[in-house]
């Protein structure tokens, strides 16, 4: 089950945050996410919150911010779930992926995401940015 996110989830959202990225976001930046009515904040719920998704959605255009599933829980189709949930009602979609992140990009490509553009050293540890677009 796909639902809004809420102050309780916070701890786990960022466990699975810390277990997934390098670089996590703080507990504050997840916290100004909750409750901004341009930005939705959804988590993946069976029983146990197994992971989340951020997004904007303005007038039919998507803004993927941070996708992630617990670690023990990757394969099973729920980045898939959280990922279609967010494209529902958009008619386009933008997001930026590590070069390197293999799975993200597979999950994308699997929706039809192309790759638009290259963001030389977007990252502060000099990783680039792919910049993938998908369209109805
Ligand atoms: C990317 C991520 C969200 C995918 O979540 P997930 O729940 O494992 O994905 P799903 O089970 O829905 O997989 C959907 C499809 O994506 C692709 N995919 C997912 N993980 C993959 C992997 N490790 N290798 C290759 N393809 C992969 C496959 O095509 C898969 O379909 P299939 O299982 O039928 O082959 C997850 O790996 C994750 O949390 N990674 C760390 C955080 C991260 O990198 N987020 C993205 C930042 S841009």
């Amino acid at each position: 089950m796909i639902r809004p996110a809420e102050r309780r989830d916070l701890e786990r959202v960022l466990e699975i945050e810390r277990g997934s990225f390098d670089d996590p976001w703080t507990g504050q930046a997840f916290e100004a996410f909750l409750g901004q009515p341009a930005v939705r904040f959804a988590v993946a719920d069976e029983g146990a919150v197994d992971g989340y998704i951020i997004y904007s959605l303005v007038c039919g255009e998507a803004e993927i911010y941070n996708i992630a599933v617990a670690p023990e829980s990757r394969r099973r189709g729920l980045g898939r779930e959280l990922l279609g949930a967010a494209l529902e009602n958009a008619g386009t979609a933008f997001l930026d992926v590590r070069a390197g992140n293999l799975p993200a990009i597979a999950l994308y490509r699997g929706f039809g995401f192309k790759e638009i553009g290259l963001r030389k050293k977007y990252y502060g540890n000099g990783d680039d940015a792919v910049l993938m677009k998908w369209s109805r």
